[in-house]
């Protein structure tokens, strides 16, 4: 008997035309799929159209994740009147022309971090993206942790008292072998930094999110491998090695960086941020630390939340874990019952259904590009600071 496909099918559509089909054409294919089907939302993502350069490799990610059509040039997604939402999924050095061209075209965009080269290209995009009255997304993807979102609700209600301290790592360890290749992230051209884009990105997003904005900033990086072997064919992130050639470039951007902050409201604070971490996989931890109580976070552990409480009878104070499965923390309720834990791609739906909903409503979805553009002078103070050896003070103009 043919089912009664109410609903979710005769909703209004939202087309999505996503560029890059690797590791976030992936994440992010799978968050417009599941969004509409755990989200109460009024209208339903279409997978119109994926981009990529080479057509076999497009069109076999597009049959496997039921993407409707494909294009080999990004510019042709931009001209298509089909297409109402632009998803970048590339890596950073096309993220300014992909974007600026995406709201040109009145096209709404979700953008992976980090999100491009300076705070100047992040201004313009800005602009672009106002004068064009489209809704833009940049994917922080952890603020939509629900951890994490408890953790700022429980700041906001005063939990910690004042903020003392901000103490950020993100450590990974996938380049640590000297013959892992020269991707694209080890390259100036196409990443413009290491780390200190890639991880502080997400960092200080969670900073600014958790703390509140930066004014000062000192930092020092560091390259340990000056050169390694150019990719071979088929070489991916995270699993380049077997793929490598005989053949070595030079390694353009650093390796690890470590920042230490002042923030505006008298909170201090450090981020430290490589890929050489043996043994940490994807190791995104923040502790914040007030005067009365702290709070600790680690990605591995996602579903967790260390809570410290001074208010505690003297006797018994310590840390408690926080299980945050419970249907009244954020999100949760859309998924599975208590204690039934969510991972990694689950914040990547949150952002989907959340940004479905700013598109329907009009209303900004955070992190937007003016929340971009100020992470943006963190990091490229940073790379200041770590060049001249002084403390870099922020001159924000957003
Ligand atoms: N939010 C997160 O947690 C997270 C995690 C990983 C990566 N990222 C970010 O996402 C972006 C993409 O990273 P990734 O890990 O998916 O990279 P990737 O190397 O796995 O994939 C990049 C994709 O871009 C395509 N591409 C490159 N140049 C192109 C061009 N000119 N036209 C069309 N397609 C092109 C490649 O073919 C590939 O499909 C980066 O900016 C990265 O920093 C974010």
């Amino acid at each position: 008997m043919p089912l009664n496909m109410v609903n979710r099918y005769n909703m209004k559509t939202i087309n999505i035309g996503i560029i890059g089909y690797n590791f976030m054409g992936k994440a992010h294919s799978n968050a417009w799929l599941q969004a509409s089907r755990f989200f109460n939302l009024n209208s339903t993502p279409v997978l119109k159209v994926a981009c990529g350069r080479n057509e076999a490799a497009v069109t076999a990610f597009a049959q496997n994740w039921g993407w409707e059509t494909i294009e080999t040039d990004w510019r042709k997604v931009m001209d298509r009147d089909d297409i109402d939402v632009v998803d970048i999924a590339l890596p950073q050095h096309l993220h300014y022309e992909v974007a600026i061209a995406a709201a040109k075209s009145g096209k709404h965009i979700f953008c992976e971090k980090p999100m491009c080269f300076t705070s100047a290209q992040a201004r313009e995009m800005l602009i672009a993206a106002e004068e064009n009255g489209i809704v833009h997304y940049l994917n922080h993807n952890y603020r939509r942790t629900p951890a994490v979102l408890l953790a700022k609700q429980m700041i906001d209600e005063g939990q910690l008292g004042r903020i003392f301290h901000w103490r950020g790592a993100y450590q990974q360890d996938w380049i640590t072998d000297p013959e892992f290749p020269l991707t694209w992230h080890l390259q100036k051209e196409t990443a413009f930094a290491g780390p200190q884009w890639d991880l502080n990105s997400h960092s200080v997003d969670l900073a600014h999110f958790l703390v509140g904005d930066i004014k000062t900033v000192t930092c020092l990086t560091a390259q340990f491998i000056a050169e390694r072997p150019l990719p071979g064919a088929g070489a991916a992130t995270f699993s380049a090695g077997a793929n490598s050639s005989k053949e070595k470039g030079k390694v353009t951007v650093e390796d690890a960086a470590l920042m230490m902050v002042q923030f505006e409201n008298g909170a201090i604070g450090s981020f430290e941020a490589t890929r050489f971490a043996t043994g940490r996989k994807n190791y995104n931890t923040f502790e914040i630390y007030g005067s009365k109580g702290s709070l600790r976070f680690n990605l591995e552990r996602m579903n967790e939340l260390e809570f410290f409480s001074m208010e505690d009878p003297e006797d018994w104070r310590g840390f408690r874990t926080i299980i945050v499965t419970e249907d009244s923390h954020p999100y949760i309720s859309h998924w599975w019952p208590p204690g039934h834990i969510i991972g990694y791609e689950h914040a990547f739906t949150h952002a989907v259904a959340d940004f479905i909903q700013a598109v329907e409503s009009g209303k900004p979805i955070y992190p937007n590009f003016g929340d971009g553009a100020k992470t943006m002078e963190v990091l490229e103070a940073g790379l200041e600071s770590a060049k001249t050896g002084q403390r870099v003070s922020i001159k924000s103009e957003s």
